[in-house]
């Protein structure tokens, strides 16, 4: 397939423009055009509850549900087994308090020291603190030292014939190493256990497809991966039947939407849900190939084009480490790049590359355990310069030129 038509990406981006070199795309992205103009559309035509035999109302319920169909593709399930949330820390809340019910004494969850926050505090919440199940027991797989992955062995270190449930993440936010999901929620299926895995940071670069993982459970967040500020997640329909609804009394349990939804989504970001297939699949059309998965593999090769010479430059940097793997391999990272600058607080850098028209930046990105082991918690974490595909090879050398310019007049000053 041909490499990537950077224009025609940035074209679709009305917020992109050449004065700003945009790296903080791991804390949110850019929204595409199909996903701005139905925002637009539904708040100027179709504010209308739901429902109704009116046709604004009819018009309403069908986009909607268009929005909820489209999650179902970006995340390779079933319709009925998505809900729409305000975002993935809802999700994660909302479903370790639908499982909670199920739990008895004795029962342990697994939960991890890599993952941002929303993927760990909401499980351990079930053992531990004033919400916790009676005998609940919370156990950590650490991450490996060395590579900075979640890795089997770690895994089964902390299995038992009484784990109910894995959460994990498929690609570190920080570090940007993925994670082989599929082997290691065969590992905890071993046991029985639930697997829940946070796609976040895996989501806007590759291509999510829950029936090829064997997963339980799966959540990202539409607002990194080019639309509107929404949690995604598909909660399988065997798990489903072991939850708690979080809804009213009188309302059906028998989708997600219905379980996991209470009070529905705000239906002006959930029509825009269409938007973000819309666009991958004219990404893919435009290339000469056809839906989701040739868009993801542009995207992938794409990334890996910038990553390559953002990593090598920066391990040359006298001062610098790189977290995560080294290699700028798509098959083994995303293209968000951490790194650690001796003798330099990770706040003083932003505000200078903002000078210089690049924006990234620092701190623990609620990785906040894992940065604590890295032992950059008290300097202040990390600095990271995250990567999508309309990021471009030109923006990485003016982040190379900046930094280098920067770092050379802080370490010297
Ligand atoms: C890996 C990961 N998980 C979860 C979250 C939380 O997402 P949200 O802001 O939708 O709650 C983030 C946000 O940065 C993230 O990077």
């Amino acid at each position: 397939m041909k490499s990537l038509d950077v224009d025609w990406v940035r074209a679709r981006f009305p917020a992109l423009s050449p004065e700003l070199a945009f790296f903080d795309n791991a804390g949110g992205s850019a929204a595409c055009l199909p996903v701005i103009e139905r925002v637009r559309d539904h708040v100027e035509k179709s504010m209308v509850q739901l429902g109704g035999t009116h046709p604004w109302s009819r018009d309403a319920t069908a986009k909607v549900a268009a929005g909820h169909a489209a999650a179902a593709t970006l995340l390779g399930g079933e319709v009925a087994d998505v809900a729409l949330t305000p975002s993935t820390t809802a999700s994660m809340a909302r479903l370790a308090a639908a499982f909670a019910p199920a739990l008895e004494p004795g029962d342990e969850i697994v939960v991890t020291d890599l993952d941002h926050e929303a993927n760990i505090g909401a499980f351990r919440r079930l053992g531990e603190g004033p919400e916790a199940r009676p005998g609940v027991v919370v156990r950590e797989w650490r991450f490996d030292e060395g590579t900075q992955t979640l890795t089997e062995e770690g895994l089964r270190a902390v299995l038992s014939e009484r784990t109910r449930l894995v959460a994990f993440t498929h690609c570190s936010n920080v570090v940007g190493a993925l994670h082989d999901v599929r082997r290691l929620a065969a590992v905890a299926h071993e046991v029985g256990a639930r697997v829940v895995v946070d796609g976040v940071a895996f989501a806007p670069h590759r291509r999510v497809d829950v029936s090829a993982l064997g997963v339980d459970a799966y959540a990202f967040s539409a607002y990194k991966v080019y639309g509107p500020h929404l949690g995604l997640l598909w909660v399988a329909s065997d798990f489903r039947a072991e939850l708690t609804s979080r809804n009213h009394f009188f309302l059906p349990t028998d989708t997600a939407a219905y379980q996991l939804e209470p009070g529905s989504a705000p239906h002006e970001l959930a029509v825009a849900l269409p938007g973000i297939v819309e666009y991958l699949e004219a990404l893919a059309a435009h290339h000469g190939g056809e839906g989701l998965d040739d868009a993801f593999a542009l995207i992938a090769a794409h990334e890996q084009r910038l990553a390559e010479p953002l990593i090598e430059a920066l391990a040359g940097m006298d001062g610098v480490r790189v977290m995560g793997p080294a290699s700028a391999d798509a098959a083994v990272r995303a293209p968000t790049v951490a790194f650690a600058v001796d003798g330099a607080s990770p706040a003083e850098i932003p505000p200078k590359l903002d000078a210089h028209g690049v924006s990234l930046r620092s701190g623990h990105f609620y990785a906040h355990r894992a940065v604590e082991r890295f032992g950059l918690l008290e300097k202040g974490g990390l600095l990271r310069a995250s990567m999508v595909h309309y990021n471009t090879k030109a923006e990485v050398d003016r982040l190379i030129a900046a930094l280098r310019e920067t770092l050379v007049a802080m370490l010297t000053d």
